[in-house]
């Protein structure tokens, strides 16, 4: 086979060379019969091609004139010389030209496209300044986008976003691989709910009725049960409530751990530390190229990491609430208002131990669960526990929330053989990406998102 350039490669140390490349013809400007120039696209990054008549270099007019009927976001491959240029380029990425020799469409795009690329990738100010300069340019709203999103996805920033979610996933399991959790799959299509207050898919199995998992929370704790004394997953989640927001899919990437606990469900907050210190730096240390491109189109603050979480114990929590006029009834749940008001408390008066930076992580602690916070706004990403090991208190507890205990027997009975102590947490990937890069809306975290109004693409 022939040897392939990727466009992101090439820089000032291939001049000279002959390359081929292949990209999506995303500018094409006639200068003259003779002159034409394509700007070629590989993921982020952008190459001029110059193409100019001429004997020599084996170019003809008619390869000029087929180069500028090409229609935009055709495929194409380009081979050439790579040259420097006179100036700094402003419309490229890479810094240096091809002087194209071949030019072969691969497979045309349809001559007009539902999105305009480059409007997709203008950033609010860009939009802005030229309102102001009177110039009309049209904003690419959310619901086309979605539509048409296997073009909204070729935008510089959307391709780093999710550069960065794979990053996330990839440092989350490389983590807890490191700490001897074991990666485990569990069932989707299950019988009955296996979180209490979101709603389910309902469908039928083979005439028995069922329902889509809400979450892996009662498969990996019978893992737990199993002898795998540290659990993780990565998997959908399935949730079917009509949450209009920008914070709520109605799938979405679950990362999900559970794990023994020896002495204290820190342990749970400890690992919880290390993994998002890991991640945060991760992204912060290798990832350069992506956050600068998404900053580009969307500014923003990449969030640094707290060495410790700081950890409040439930009682410590539900004190700062009330001295602010919040009141939680007893062993209660926090509401998102509740939830909202705890991170900022924390945020404006930090707790000996805390340092400064703004993540803003936050434990509460027995009865055992947690809830931990991200970014200016203080939204959830992570939410754990300490679960309950013993049978009997499981149904007590059950049945005082309201739950069948026959409808989750199993599950109760995985208990009765001998179960350790454990603790886990669930974090939504989509939230750490629209979080950490300060996404308005977690559809942007999200390659086909479904929510409650989008089934299609
Ligand atoms: O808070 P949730 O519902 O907790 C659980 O699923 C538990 N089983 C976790 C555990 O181990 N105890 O969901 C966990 C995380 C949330 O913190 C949030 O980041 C994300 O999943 N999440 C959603 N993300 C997108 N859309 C939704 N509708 C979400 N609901 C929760």
């Amino acid at each position: 086979g022939r040897t392939w350039t990727d466009v992101g490669d090439l820089g000032e140390a291939s001049a000279g060379r002959r390359v081929l490349v292949r990209g999506a013809a995303q500018a094409i400007r006639p200068v003259s019969k003779k002159m034409a120039f394509v700007v070629l696209r590989q993921s982020m990054s952008t190459v001029q091609c110059v193409l100019v008549a001429s004997a020599d270099a084996g170019v003809s007019m008619q390869m000029v004139r087929f180069a500028t009927s090409l229609s935009k976001e055709s495929i194409v491959d380009v081979e050439g010389v790579v040259s420097l240029p006179k100036e700094p380029l402003k419309a490229t990425t890479q810094q240096v030209e091809i002087q194209a020799r071949k030019l072969y469409c691969i497979n045309r795009a349809i001559p007009t496209l539902p999105i305009n690329l480059e409007d997709a990738a203008r950033s609010e100010a860009e939009f802005e300044r030229a309102e102001q300069a009177g110039e009309k340019l049209v904003r690419v709203g959310q619901d086309t986008r979605l539509n048409f999103r296997a073009i909204d996805l070729r935008t510089p920033s959307n391709q780093a976003i999710f550069r960065i979610q794979c990053q996330v996933e990839n440092k989350f399991r490389e983590f807890l691989l490191s700490k001897k959790f074991v990666g485990i799959h569990s069932p989707k299509l299950i019988s009955g709910s296996s979180e209490g207050g979101a709603a389910v898919f309902k469908l039928q199995y083979n005439g028995q009725p069922a329902c889509l998992a809400q979450s892996p929370q009662l498969y990996k704790q019978m893992a737990i049960c199993g002898g795998f004394e540290r659990v993780f997953e990565v998997g959908p989640v399935f949730r079917a409530e009509n949450s209009n927001t920008h914070r709520h899919l109605c799938e979405f990437v679950g990362l999900d751990a559970e794990m023994e606990i020896r002495e204290h469900y820190f342990e749970v907050c400890d690992i919880i530390d290390g993994l998002f210190v890991a991640i945060f730096k991760h992204l912060n240390e290798n990832c350069k190229k992506e956050l600068e491109t998404i900053n580009r189109q969307y500014p923003f603050e990449p969030l640094k990491y707290l060495k410790k979480t700081l950890k409040l114990t439930y009682e410590e929590g539900i004190q700062m609430l009330k001295e602010a006029g919040t009141e939680i009834e007893p062993m209660g749940d926090l509401n998102t208002e509740a939830e909202k008001k705890l991170g900022r408390l924390v945020k404006d008066k930090p707790l000996p131990g805390s340092s400064p930076l703004n993540f803003a992580g936050l434990a509460l602690h027995s009865p055992a669960f947690l809830q931990c916070h991200l970014g200016p706004a203080g939204e959830e990403i992570i939410s754990g526990a300490q679960r309950i090991h013993t049978p009997e208190l499981l149904t007590k507890r059950a049945t005082e929330c309201g739950i069948d205990a026959s409808t989750i027997a199993s599950y109760i009975e995985s208990f009765s053989y001998g179960a350790p102590p454990h603790g886990g947490f669930g974090v939504g990937l989509e939230r750490v990406v629209m979080l950490f890069c300060a996404l308005n809306n977690i559809r942007k975290g999200s390659l086909f998102p479904r929510d409650p109004q989008r089934l299609v693409p």
